[in-house]
C-alpha cells in the first residue's frame, strides 16, 4: 500500500464538489436517499414524472430493484433530442479511426438523423419494443447509433465485444433469443482486419436469426445469404430521417450485457432505463468534473460496460463531446494515445491500468514527444492500479498536474461506485478512495460479520443504487443466488477490499473464480469447459497468476485422455482451440500438462494449491494432508514450466 498522499491541487478547489460538499451530500444521500435521488433524477428529462423514487428489496426470497418506477422517459431522447435546441451544431462524437489519417466529427444534429435512420431500419426488420438486438460491431460511430436506435424504439440491445469468437457470439445470441444481428463486414484494429461478418456467419450455423444488418467498414468481399443479410447503407437510404421515440417505463430494460462469473455460462446482466441513466450521467459529470465544451475520451470498447456507460450513455446524456477510438494504444506507434490527445485537444482521459503498464514499458520518450497541455484529468478503470503505474501516469502522462480518478465499479453496478471526486478527495496511489453518493460499501469477514474501521475482507454494498443490475436475463433465481446469497441482505461484489484509517477503500481483486486479464473479466470455469471440449483433454483447471503487463495471466492445468501425448504441438493446438472457443482474450499464457490434479477425498479440486504453484510459491502450499493423493502436488511442482 502506498502511503503517499496527493492533495487536491489549488486550481481544483473551484470544482463543483469540494470536500465539505462531498461530506454534506454523502450524509444526505445516506439519511434521505429518497430525497437525494428524487432531486438528482431531475437531471434527465422525464415524459411522465415519477412519484415513487426507491423501491428495492435485497431479501433473498424477494430480490426486487425498482427506481423511479412510475416515471416514463426515453434514453435516446435524453442523449440526443433534448440537446438539439442548444447543441445541434456541437460535436457529439469525435471518431478517430485505426489509421491516424482518418477521423470524423458528428454533430448532435447529425447524430439525431443517424439514430433515427438506424431505428427505422430496425423497425423495418420487425424490431419492436422489448425485442433483443445483438450488436457485434467494431469501434465505429454506427455502434453508438445502433445502441441509441434500440433505446429509441424500446428494443433491448446486447452488444457483444468484437473480439469474441463465433462460438461465444452464438451462445449470446441464443441466450438473448435475438432475431436481428447488427455487424460490419470487417473490423480494423492495429492495422489488422477482424472478420466480423464471417464470424456471424459461423455463429448462425449454430443458432438462428432472421436478419443480419451489415455496416460497411472496409468494403471487403464477404459471403452473403440473400433474404437474411442486408447492407445497412442500402437500407438507410430508403427510410425516413425521423423516428419518434417510444415512451418507456423507468424500469423497462435498456440493455443486456454478458459477463463472466465463477460458474457456468456468462450471465446476461440486465440494466433498465431511468435509474441507469441518472446514475451514469451524474457520475460522468461529477467524477470526471465534466465541464461544458470539454473533450472527453474513454478508451474502452463499447463491447464492455465501460463503453456503454462512459463512451455512450453518461457523456451523451450530459451533452458532452465523446471521443470514440477504433484502434489500439501501440499502432502505428506507442505514441498513439498522446498524439490523439493533442490532435483533438482532449481534456479528460479515461483508460485502463493494463494500457498504462504497457505504455510505461515503452519509456517516457514517446509520451514526452507530445504536448498533452489540454489534459486536465486522468481516469483509471477495470482492475487495481499498482502504485508504480499510478505514479507514472500522474508524473509522466499528466505532468504532475492532473488528478487521477481511480474508479471502481462492475458490469453489474452500471456505473462508478467508489472513486475520488477530483475537487474533493486527496489521492492515494492505488486506492479508489471513497464511495460515491448513495453508495454504502461494507467490508465483511467470511462469516458475514461487518468489520469496522481499518480492516480487510470481502466487499459488499448494503443498499441499492439507481444503476444497479436488475436481474440476470431469463434467470432471476441465478441473479438472487449469485449476488445475494453469500451475505444475506447485501449485494456481494465478488471483490476483496481493505479500508484504511481514513476510510479509503483499496480493492484487492476478485475473491471468486473470476480472473481479470488486461482488464477483461473471464470466468475460469468458462476456459475450463472450453478446454475439456477438446477431444484429447479429460480434465482442466484454470487459475490466474500475477502478470506484469496483464495484471493477471491465465494458467491452465490440463490432464489428457488415455493415449494422448503431452507435446509442444498439442500445447499450441490447445491455445488455438481456446481462442476459437472464446476469443483471443482467453488464450492461456501457460499450459501445464498434469497427470493428475490435487483433489480432496471427496473429489474437489484444490484451487488454492494450484494458484500457489502457478505463482511459483512452492513454500506456501499449506496443508496438503487432506488430499486424496499428496504425490500429485510434488509432481506438479517438479514439472512446472519455466518462466
Ligand atoms: O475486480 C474488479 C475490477 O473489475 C471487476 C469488474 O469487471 P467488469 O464487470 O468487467 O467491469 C470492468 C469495468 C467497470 C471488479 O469486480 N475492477 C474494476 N475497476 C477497478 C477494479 N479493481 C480495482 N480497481 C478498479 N478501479
Amino acid at each position: 500500500m502506498s502511503q503517499k498522499l496527493y492533495l487536491v491541487p489549488e486550481d481544483w478547489k473551484d470544482a463543483r464538489i469540494d470536500d465539505d460538499a462531498y461530506r454534506t451530500l454523502y450524509d444526505e444521500s445516506r439519511s434521505d436517499p429518497q430525497g437525494f435521488w428524487a432531486r438528482e433524477a431531475q437531471r434527465i428529462d422525464w415524459i411522465t414524472p415519477f412519484a415513487k423514487v426507491k423501491h428495492t428489496s435485497f431479501d433473498l426470497h424477494n430480490i426486487s430493484i425498482r427506481w423511479f418506477e412510475d416515471g416514463t422517459t426515453n434514453v435516446a431522447m435524453n442523449c440526443v433530442d433534448r440537446h438539439l435546441p442548444a447543441r445541434a451544431d456541437q460535436i457529439a462524437i469525435i471518431w478517430e479511426g485505426d489509421d491516424p489519417s482518418v477521423s470524423k466529427r458528428i454533430t448532435y444534429a447529425e447524430l439525431h438523423e443517424h439514430v433515427c435512420r438506424f431505428a427505422n431500419v430496425l423497425k423495418k426488420h420487425g424490431v419492436k419494443k422489448g425485442d433483443r438486438v445483438t450488436i457485434y460491431l467494431p469501434m465505429i460511430p454506427e455502434a453508438a447509433y445502433a445502441m441509441l436506435a434500440c433505446a429509441r424504439i424500446g428494443a433491448i440491445h446486447s452488444v457483444v465485444f468484437g473480439g469474441f469468437s463465433p462460438e461465444a457470439l452464438a451462445g449470446r445470441i441464443e441466450d438473448a433469443a435475438s432475431d436481428v444481428i447488427v455487424t460490419a463486414d470487417e473490423g480494423l484494429r492495429g492495422g489488422r482486419k477482424v472478420p466480423l461478418k464471417s464470424n456471424v456467419d459461423a455463429a448462425l450455423e449454430k443458432v438462428e436469426a432472421k436478419s443480419v444488418i451489415v455496416v460497411t467498414r472496409t468494403g471487403a468481399e464477404i459471403d452473403w445469404v440473400p433474404g437474411r443479410d442486408f447492407r445497412y447503407e442500402d437500407e438507410a437510404k430508403h427510410v425516413s430521417a425521423d423516428c419518434p421515440y417510444a415512451e418507456m417505463g423507468a424500469e423497462d430494460p435498456l440493455f443486456i450485457l454478458y459477463t463472466s462469473g465463477s460458474t457456468g455460462k456468462p450471465k446476461g446482466v440486465l440494466h433498465t432505463t431511468g435509474g441507469y441513466l441518472v446514475h451514469t450521467s451524474l457520475t460522468h459529470e461529477l467524477v470526471f468534473d465534466y465541464r461544458e465544451s470539454d473533450i472527453y475520451w474513454c478508451t474502452a470498447d463499447v463491447g464492455w460496460v465501460t463503453g456503454h456507460s462512459y463512451i455512450v450513455y453518461g457523456p451523451l446524456a450530459n451533452g458532452a463531446t465523446t471521443l470514440m477510438f477504433e484502434g489500439v494504444p501501440n499502432y502505428p506507434s506507442v505514441s498513439r494515445f498522446w498524439e490523439v490527445i493533442d490532435k483533438h485537444g482532449v481534456n479528460i482521459f479515461y483508460t485502463a491500468p493494463t494500457a498504462i503498464r504497457a505504455l510505461m514499458a515503452a519509456g517516457e520518450e514517446p509520451v514526452k514527444a507530445s504536448s498533452r497541455k489540454s489534459l486536465r484529468l486522468l481516469g483509471s478503470v477495470g482492475e487495481p492500479i499498482n502504485p508504480e503505474a499510478w505514479e507514472w501516469y500522474h508524473r509522466v502522462v499528466g505532468d504532475g498536474r492532473c488528478p487521477i480518478v481511480d474508479t471502481w465499479w462492475q458490469t453489474e453496478t452500471g456505473g462508478i461506485l467508489i472513486a475520488p471526486l477530483p475537487g474533493a478527495t486527496d489521492l492515494k496511489p492505488g486506492s479508489a478512495t471513497r464511495p460515491f453518493f448513495g453508495v454504502f460499501p461494507e467490508i465483511v469477514d467470511a462469516a458475514g460479520e461487518v468489520l469496522e474501521g481499518e480492516c480487510e475482507g470481502n466487499l459488499v454494498i448494503a443498499d441499492s443504487w439507481p444503476g444497479q443490475v436488475r436481474t440476470v436475463y431469463g434467470d432471476h433465481e441465478r441473479f438472487a443466488q449469485t449476488y445475494f446469497s453469500a451475505y444475506p441482505g447485501k449485494y456481494f461484489t465478488g471483490d476483496g477490499a481493505r479500508r484504511d484509517a481514513d476510510g479509503y477503500y483499496w480493492i484487492t481483486g476478485r475473491v471468486d473464480d473470476v480472473i481479470n486479464v488486461s482488464g477483461h473479466r473471464l470466468g475460469t470455469a468458462e476456459i475450463e469447459s472450453a478446454l475439456v471440449a477438446h477431444e484429447k483433454v479429460s480434465e482442466a483447471a484454470v487459475v490466474g497468476y500475477p502478470h506484469d503487463l496483464k495484471g493477471q495471466g491465465i494458467y491452465a492445468y490440463v490432464t489428457l485422455m488415455e493415449g494422448a501425448h503431452p507435446t509442444e504441438h498439442l500445447r499450441k493446438e490447445l491455445v488455438k482451440w481456446v481462442r476459437e472457443e472464446i476469443g483471443p482474450i482467453a488464450s492461456p499464457d501457460v499450459i501445464q500438462f498434469a497427470p493428475g490434479l490435487p483433489k480432496t477425498r471427496s473429489g474437489k479440486i484444490m484451487r488454492r494449491i494450484l494458484r500457489k504453484i502457478a505463482e511459483g510459491e512452492f513454500g506456501a502450499l499449506g496443508d496438503t494432508s487432506t488430499l486424496a493423493d499428496p504425490g500429485v502436488v510434488e509432481e506438479l511442482v517438479r514439472n512446472r514450466p519455466a518462466g
